[in-house]
């Protein structure tokens, strides 16, 4: 979604706000645009689609700056355009970046206009730009200026202002959308995600709700919501070239997938022994409360919320708990009823993701024990705002589509459900053997990664064709929706999953040679059963690619069955996970899509 980064500076600031800006885009965006100090004016150049096409504009026109504010904007009120890329201005005098929504924006517009502003684009967020002149004009200060402005929007904002009038300091404020200041040497930089900035700094303070910063190149002041000058933390993080670089990889998510090993050894390490989980991992006094816990309810969206699927089973069998599921983006609003001593687990890779973050704070407001979130930032909201968090270690997941945050979230997960049963005494010995399993995942993965050559043999099929249906069966149901979901998002091509079971109630009219079918046979109870659900999509025409635990024998035909590596059974959705990742990265490759930023997706979606 739309990325904010701001500087001030003793040095030119446009290449360093650009190189931001590229830093964002994988979170998805459809324009750019930068505004930057020079003295007498402010220099505005915008562009619709790629960075680079700013960075030409740029290169062409050399302005020279050291006080700038740039963006990438994701489009929500009004469509993709020049017009509407921020940065937005009031009168050539006040420019404004915004990232979220502002919810009251037909009211407010319609005062400025009576008070004599016009609109130039279709945005919620150009009024920012004007309420901040009008209050000017009236004597504020930018920093007061601002808290004027907050009175007024209601919604979720990151706000980052420059003034004509004043060519040394910016404004930045923050109320439900992240924002963050870098503390370089002698400069001073604000951004929405630590990315945009972690080649010029390591030195992050995280705003909280309601701050407004003033900031210039040697020094800054934050103030709260009460307008009291606060002091916030320093947090140090290294964000490595390497993790945000492809290396030798066509695409960030091709490097992601074959990263699976390491990140999964990095979930697991240090919180096992050789055959337990430790005490406390998701925080102190975590193990204590998980002795209490009688009931669950698991909160997350799109691929999160498949790995909170497979945790229901995972709770049901090891921790004998039973378990309610629900997509953030509803759980709001169907008036939830929570049972005494229920515990709320959040699932996110931002954690800054507005559903999964309001569904948090909506709950924080009922009887919950406590919650717990399984995230990969844990500098984010979510982290913040949890009573107990595991941090998944995967490093930074730039591909929009998820990989190695869902398996790694995934072993996280389980590390839960050990946690949990541990603390009410179930299952010692079932628990030794999945710890054993954990600790062996990393190799499983490795060698299910090789099968990438059999793997591609089979993508042209799919590539070829317009719709797929992926099955799964029990624990393998969500599994297929992963796959499912891999493959619309990034190949465009139509997918969709059934527990196999249920394809004679319905989908099976579908089933012609059009239609290929990836199914998931892992070695269990039901594989019997599955074997004969693909029979049904056999003799219907339905070619199938079928990823196979090696007990199970079908006959494809013209399709494929290709042989999974073994591991234990309850770990098995983890490693059927990868080649499906495989798969959809293949096709859409030979699609010729845009893998890393699929159209209309971004990687954090931080509005609601
Ligand atoms: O950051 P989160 O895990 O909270 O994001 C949730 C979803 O937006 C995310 O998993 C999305 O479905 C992925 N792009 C899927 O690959």
């Amino acid at each position: 979604m739309c990325g904010i980064i701001a500087a001030a500076s003793t040095r030119n600031v446009g290449k360093l706000l650009v190189q931001g800006l590229h830093k964002m885009e994988y979170r998805g965006y459809d324009s750019a645009g930068i505004a930057l100090h020079q003295h007498d004016s402010i220099a505005h150049l915008r562009t619709l689609g790629k960075v680079q096409l700013l960075e030409d504009k740029m290169i062409a026109e050399k302005p020279k700056s050291k006080l700038g504010i740039a963006h990438t904007r994701w489009a929500t009120h009004g469509e993709p355009s020049e017009s509407n890329a921020h940065p937005h201005k009031s009168q050539d005098k006040v420019y404004i970046v915004h990232n979220g929504i502002i919810e009251n924006y037909v009211e407010l517009r319609e005062s400025l206009i009576e008070d004599g502003y016009e609109f130039s684009s279709q945005t919620d967020s150009e009024l920012i730009a004007h309420l901040l002149d009008l209050y000017l004009n009236q004597g504020s200060s930018m920093l007061d200026a601002m808290f004027l402005a907050k009175a007024k929007l209601e919604g979720a904002y990151a706000i980052a202002a420059i003034d004509l009038a004043d060519d040394q300091k910016l404004v930045v404020a923050r109320n439900k959308s992240p924002l963050l200041i870098g503390l370089g040497t002698d400069e001073i930089f604000a951004a929405s995600d630590p990315l945009a900035i972690g080649q010029l700094t390591n030195e992050f303070i995280f705003l909280e709700d309601g701050d407004v910063a003033e900031i210039s190149a040697e020094a800054y002041e934050i103030r709260d919501k009460d307008q009291n000058t606060v002091t916030r933390d320093i947090t140090n993080i290294d964000i490595s070239n390497q993790a945000t670089s492809k290396g030798d990889y066509k695409h960030f998510m091709e490097k992601e997938i074959y990263e699976q090993p390491q990140a999964v050894l990095n979930t697991v390490d240090g919180r096992v022994t050789s055959d337990d989980v430790l005490d406390n991992i998701f925080g102190l006094g975590s193990t204590e409360l998980f002795a209490k816990v009688k009931r669950i309810q698991i909160v997350a969206c799109g691929t999160s919320l498949h790995a909170g699927r497979v945790t229901a089973n995972w709770l049901s069998a090891i921790a004998e708990l039973p378990c309610q599921i629900d997509y953030a983006s509803e759980y709001r609003y169907k008036n939830p009823h929570v049972d005494k001593n229920s515990l709320l687990i959040t699932i996110s890779q931002s954690g800054e993701t507005a559903d999964t973050l309001a569904a948090l704070r909506y709950a924080n407001e009922k009887d919950y024990l406590g919650s717990v979130t399984i995230c990969n930032v844990p500098t984010s909201a979510l982290a913040r705002e949890s009573d107990f968090a595991l941090f998944t270690n995967a490093g930074p997941e730039i591909g929009v589509a998820s990989t190695k945050a869902f398996t790694t979230q995934l072993a996280g997960l389980m590390l839960l459900t050990l946690a949990l049963a541990k603390s009410r005494d179930l299952n010692p010995r079932l628990r030794g053997r999945i710890v054993k399993g954990l600790r062996s995942l990393p190799d499983v993965i490795t060698k299910t990664l090789e099968l990438k050559d059999e793997i591609l043999k089979i993508s042209p099929n799919l590539a070829s064709k317009d719709n797929a249906l992926f099955l799964g069966r029990g624990i393998f149901y969500p599994i297929a929706k992963e796959g499912a979901l891999k493959l619309k998002e990034i190949s465009y091509i139509h997918a969709e999953a059934y527990p196999a079971g249920e394809l004679k109630h319905g989908p099976l009219a579908l089933i012609d040679e059009d239609m290929p079918v990836v199914a998931l046979a892992p070695e269990s109870e039901i594989a019997e059963k599955l074997v004969s659900n693909l029979e049904e999509v056999k003799a219907r025409g339905g070619t199938l690619y079928v990823f196979a635990d090696p007990s199970v024998s079908i006959d494809v035909n013209e399709g494929a069955l290709i042989t999974m590596p073994q591991c234990d059974f309850l770990l098995t959705p983890i490693v059927y996970t990868i080649p499906l990742q495989i798969l959809s990265y293949e096709v859409a490759l030979l699609r010729g899509t845009d893998i890393d930023q699929p159209r209309n997706l971004a990687k954090s979606v931080t509005v609601e």
